[in-house]
């Protein structure tokens, strides 16, 4: 078995993670899109799935193909994996992990009919507006759930954070800010300066919701998988040595 030597710690678990990069449509034939290939969503999805967990992916035109046991959702909006995520969060899984790259604006409107060039220059200005935070939601909803009943909302979110830094913010300080302003368990820090999007090679440092490095790993999407699920493992389920 390709993943026989994997620990099966995730037997019974109720997992979520959705991959990818969304779409928004401009007009019938154009939408703004970004880099991301799902590879590391799908990676972690095929991890869970390997110790056990119970597993849904919700893939953002993601063209890999779906690991063995998983249940497959397919979106091409913000909008859309946002109603997906909700719908999946309802059901309160174990776990959730935001590893899609999902657009921060989507077109205030979607033309009806394909944009026309009209005249010899000139150019339409697009309006942009601000799609939902799903992270951020999930988080909030959570906390409402928790505190209308402290037994409920006791499922785990874990955010991805891609970042490249600038001239005065290292990833790892727009990293922390995130981490602390999210409120998610977790969030993976994907250093982007060099570029990672659709390799299969990966370096991460997660972070906990205080902005704290717990863990890191570089390597192969799979390892870096089983390095956030070792982090989720022990939250989920702390075993006392
Ligand atoms: N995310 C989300 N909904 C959005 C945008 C992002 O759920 N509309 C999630 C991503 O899936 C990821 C995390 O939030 O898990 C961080 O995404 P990122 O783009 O790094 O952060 P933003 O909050 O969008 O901030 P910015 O892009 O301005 O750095
Ligand atoms: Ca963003």
């Amino acid at each position: 078995v390709e993943d026989g030597a994997v620990l099966r710690d995730l037997v019974g678990r109720r997992v979520v993670v959705t991959a990818g990069g969304t779409r928004e449509a401009i007009d019938p034939v154009r939408f703004l899109a970004n880099r991301s290939s799902g590879r590391q969503g799908v990676a972690l999805a095929h991890a869970a799935a390997a110790r056990g967990a119970d597993v849904t992916l919700i893939a953002a035109n993601v063209d890999l193909e779906t690991p063995p046991g998983a249940r497959r959702i397919d979106v091409e909006s913000a909008a859309q994996l946002a109603a997906a995520v909700h719908e999946a969060a309802a059901a309160a899984p174990d776990l959730l992990i935001m590893a899609a790259a999902v657009a921060d604006f989507t077109p205030a409107s979607r033309a009806e009919a394909k944009i026309k060039k009209s005249g010899d220059d000139g150019a339409p200005a697009l309006e942009l507006v601000r799609t939902q935070d799903i992270l951020r939601t999930l988080v909030s909803d959570r906390t409402a759930l928790r505190d209308a009943d402290p037994g409920a909302g006791t499922g785990l979110i874990v955010g991805f954070a891609a970042e490249t830094g600038d001239a005065s913010t290292s990833p790892l300080e727009h990293a922390r800010a995130k981490a602390r302003s999210k409120g998610a368990d977790l969030l993976v820090l994907n250093d982007v300066s060099t570029g990672v999007f659709g390799a299969a090679d990966n370096a991460v440092r997660i972070l906990d919701a205080a902005g704290e490095i717990v863990a890191e790993a570089a390597g192969d999407k799979t390892v870096v998988s089983h390095t956030v699920l070792d982090e989720v493992v022990r939250r989920l389920a702390p075993v006392p040595w």
